[in-house]
């Protein structure tokens, strides 16, 4: 691998990612790992929130052994919205965190509806967006980067009313194509976070990492069958980018001081698959008034839902 390369391109483009205190998500992940050890070689603080500790005490312990940094560990699952508000009380307690990275998310999984609503949009959209809204209001200076995907352009919604969040969950839940349900689960994030951003003077960043053979493609997902997994993993992993180069459009986003609105990053190369990151539009239909209107009031149905 090409370490050295990358660490050179990092000294050169991200200079300011150094001694600040850094929460993030997704760290037991390909994107979330390769990050987190950049992070910690350029001396960051960094907070952890995950629901694999054992794999967090790990990882912790050889950042520590490398690079001596202090690392806190906290409990959440995207599916416990319980430990979402733990986590929110832990953190209230911390006040120098000067940067959150969402990275956490779930690709092609089996099917699964839970109070309603299928798994993917609970784990991609719907919780993060609680626990972001409530993360912002401890403290609206927290630089915030949301890692996404190129595939949030594949679908939109349409409709502009669904007259309640049944039928509205009734029309996410219809959506049976994965690589859509995951694109739209991605889109709506976005929207939510730019209504969010637009109302209250947050500063949101939107990444995309390119294409990487991680453990969204992992066997255990169970989302395809055997023959899949004996060559599409594979052939992933020859023919696309290392984690370790697919996450520095995170390290680029955290450097950058004045991301023009409707600007996001992600890498240069062919379909925006592969290569060094570069800055890029967003498409229009993000913006979307209507659209970003009724996602706001939805995703906020959902949060009287689940009791704020
Ligand atoms: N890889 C790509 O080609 C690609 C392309 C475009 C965008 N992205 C984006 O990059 C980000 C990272 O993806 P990745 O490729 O690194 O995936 P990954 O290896 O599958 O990592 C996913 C991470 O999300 C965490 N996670 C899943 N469900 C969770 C839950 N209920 N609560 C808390 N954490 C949960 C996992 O934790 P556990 O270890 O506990 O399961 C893991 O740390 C995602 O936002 C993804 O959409 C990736």
């Amino acid at each position: 691998m090409k370490l050295d390369k990358y660490n050179r391109w990092i000294n050169k483009n991200c200079s300011s990612i150094r001694n600040k205190t850094i929460l993030l998500n997704g760290v037991t992940g390909g994107i979330g790992k390769a990050v987190t050890y950049y992070l910690a070689s350029l001396k960051n603080k960094l907070i952890f929130l995950l629901r694999n500790i054992k794999e967090a005490e790990i990882i912790k312990k050889d950042l520590i052994e490398k690079y001596n940094i202090e690392i806190e560990i906290i409990f959440f699952d995207l599916l416990d919205k319980n430990s979402l508000d733990e986590a929110l009380n832990n953190i209230s307690d911390i006040n120098d965190i000067d940067v959150f990275i969402n990275i956490s998310d779930i690709y092609h999984q089996k099917e699964e509806i839970i109070d309603g609503i299928e798994k993917t949009y609970i784990v991609n959209y719907l919780n993060p967006a609680y626990f972001i809204k409530k993360l912002l209001i401890l403290n609206s200076r927290i630089k915030t980067i949301i890692v996404s995907s190129i595939t949030y352009s594949i679908k939109k919604i349409k409709e502009n009313n669904f007259e309640s969040f049944e039928n509205y969950s009734k029309y996410l839940n219809s959506i049976k194509n994965k690589t859509i349900k995951y694109g739209l689960s991605k889109h709506l994030l976005m929207q939510y976070l730019i209504s969010l951003g637009n109302k209250f003077h947050y500063k949101v960043i939107f990444v995309h990492p390119g294409v990487s053979k991680t453990n969204l493609f992992s066997k255990k997902n169970k989302a395809y069958g055997k023959a899949f997994y004996l060559f599409v993993p594979k052939m992933m992993d020859l023919i696309f980018m290392k984690p370790e180069k697919a996450c520095l459009s995170i390290l680029k986003a955290i450097n950058e001081d004045d991301l023009k609105e409707r600007l996001w990053i992600g890498p240069r190369g062919f379909l925006k698959f592969w290569g060094y990151p570069s800055i890029y539009k967003l498409r229009k239909s993000l913006f979307d008034e209507d659209s970003l209107n009724l996602i706001y009031k939805e995703t906020e149905e959902y949060f009287k839902r689940i009791k704020e």
